[in-house]
């Protein structure tokens, strides 16, 4: 059961179209879709409103990217618009619904009971930068979220806020296809997802350039996260302002977290931003916790010294992974679990990643094995370094963050498998190099 407390993304009661009319009821001299508008990719002129209207009030309302990183939205969605299109291109919009992380669950219960938000949400990105193609990128573990979503999709075209002239404006055209992703985690990350849309390996881009100028088919290209898109409707329904009023300074709005693990009532909870750690374990009936995994693997452990830290980019940003572990646990083999989750997962593109995770899914097994030294713990770090500076992307840089957090917080679990005196190895190479 999903368990509600802030009254905004879960509660939001909005009939297909509402959020699209209010935006433009609220710039009505030049509004969304005015009808002297012959498509949506030409807008109106810069400074009319319109497509710019819809901008300035996504930038006013602070909202930041939902996938983790926080970027804003505003300022992506403007720097698509403003991307120079070459003959013959266009617009893209793709939704990224790979939700991958482990503990992550919020993408699903939003495309399950919130789909017409999140197409809302996508549609009016589409007027702000002028694109006419969307995408929805869904996991391939998402599977049978298929034909429902389709069937909405179908409904919103007979409703008239999705195809061709939408609201029943000439020209107001913005259609959304569905893509299936086939299992891989690397696929979230948004160059990799793009890869894959265009029927090739998912395997990550260099960025820059990011896909705003460079991305579907090599257009330009947003690529948001779900819950991105679902706060986007809720922003051009009520205006930036009032979005800008919930949450802190730095991170407006609510953020849905993924509760599970530990504790009695685990689910979907919606919270202002800015919600401390300990509220959270209060809520979901936690008891006797000894860590919290925010944002899943790649993200952060919390111990219990740490339960008044706060959810939001000024302190503990997250995708939405809230795992709980209680004292009956072993945070070492929490982390040794989550390492071979990376290591199954490397895309096995670049050798820092491919090789570098199976060294240390190794390493976390020598010492489950109980044939650790205190040795291991130089060679973790090293790792480390090694996948951060040299990895391709996201996936290497992170795959170490739950040892050393573990580490850090937790080191005995650590120290009492470590059977084995410290060494020195028969051959180090950065003796020999020095
Ligand atoms: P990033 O900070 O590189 O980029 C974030 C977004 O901002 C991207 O859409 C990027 O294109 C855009 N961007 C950044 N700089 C830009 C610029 N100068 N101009 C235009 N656009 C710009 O972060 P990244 O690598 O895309 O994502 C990392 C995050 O993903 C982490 O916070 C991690 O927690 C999260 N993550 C989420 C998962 C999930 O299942 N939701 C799974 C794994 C990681």
């Amino acid at each position: 059961d999903n368990v509600r407390r802030a009254d905004v993304l879960l509660a939001a009661q909005m009939a297909p179209g509402d959020a699209l009319r209010a935006a433009r009821a609220r710039a009505p001299s030049d509004g969304l879709m005015a009808s002297n508008m012959r498509s949506w990719r030409e807008g109106l002129p810069s400074g009319l409103g319109g497509p710019i209207a819809m901008l300035d009030d996504m930038k006013r309302a602070n909202l930041r990217g939902r996938g983790g990183a926080g970027f804003m939205t505003g300022i992506k969605w403007e720097a698509c618009r403003n991307a120079p299109l070459k003959p013959g291109q266009e617009r893209f919009v793709v939704c990224n619904a790979d939700e991958g992380e482990p503990g992550t669950f919020k993408d699903r219960v939003l495309l399950t009971s919130h789909a017409d938000l999140v197409f809302e949400g996508m549609t009016a990105a589409a007027y702000a930068i002028g694109a006419r193609r969307g995408f929805l990128y869904l996991r391939g573990e998402y599977r049978y979220l298929l034909e429902p979503l389709t069937a909405v999709l179908e409904r919103r075209r007979r409703e008239k806020v999705l195809g061709n002239d939408i609201l029943g404006l000439p020209g107001a055209d913005f259609d959304i296809e569905i893509h299936l992703g086939a299992g891989a985690y690397v696929c979230g990350e948004e160059s990799a997802l793009i890869e894959s849309l265009e029927g090739k390996r998912g395997t990550p881009r260099n960025r820059p350039p990011f896909p705003v100028t460079n991305g579907y088919l090599d257009q330009p290209t947003i690529v948001n996260n779900v819950e991105t898109f679902a706060a986007a409707a809720l922003v051009a329904l009520n205006g930036g302002d009032w979005y800008a009023s919930i949450g802190t300074k730095h991170s407006a709005g609510t953020k849905l977290l993924s509760v599970s693990g530990d504790c009695e009532r685990p689910g979907i909870y919606e919270y202002p931003f800015g919600v401390s750690i300990r509220q959270v374990l209060d809520d979901c009936g936690a008891r006797d916790t000894q860590a919290v995994q925010v944002s899943g693997p790649s993200g952060v452990c919390i111990a219990p010294a740490e339960f008044d830290r706060v959810i939001g980019f000024e302190d503990i940003p997250t995708a939405g992974a809230f795992t709980i572990f209680d004292n009956s646990r072993d945070m070492f083999e929490v982390a040794r679990n989550y390492v071979h989750f990376f290591q199954h997962e490397s895309c096995g593109f670049c050798t820092p990643c491919r090789v570098g995770t199976s060294l240390l899914k190794n390493l976390m097994d020598k010492l489950h094995n109980g044939v650790g030294s205190p040795y291991d713990f130089a060679e973790i770090e090293k790792l480390n370094q090694l996948l951060q500076a040299m990895s391709h992307c996201g996936l290497g840089h992170t795959a170490c963050n739950p040892v050393l957090d573990t580490i850090a917080r937790f080191r005995p679990a650590y120290e009492q498998r470590m059977t084995q005196q410290d060494f020195t190895p028969a051959f180090d190479l950065d003796r020999a190099l020095a």
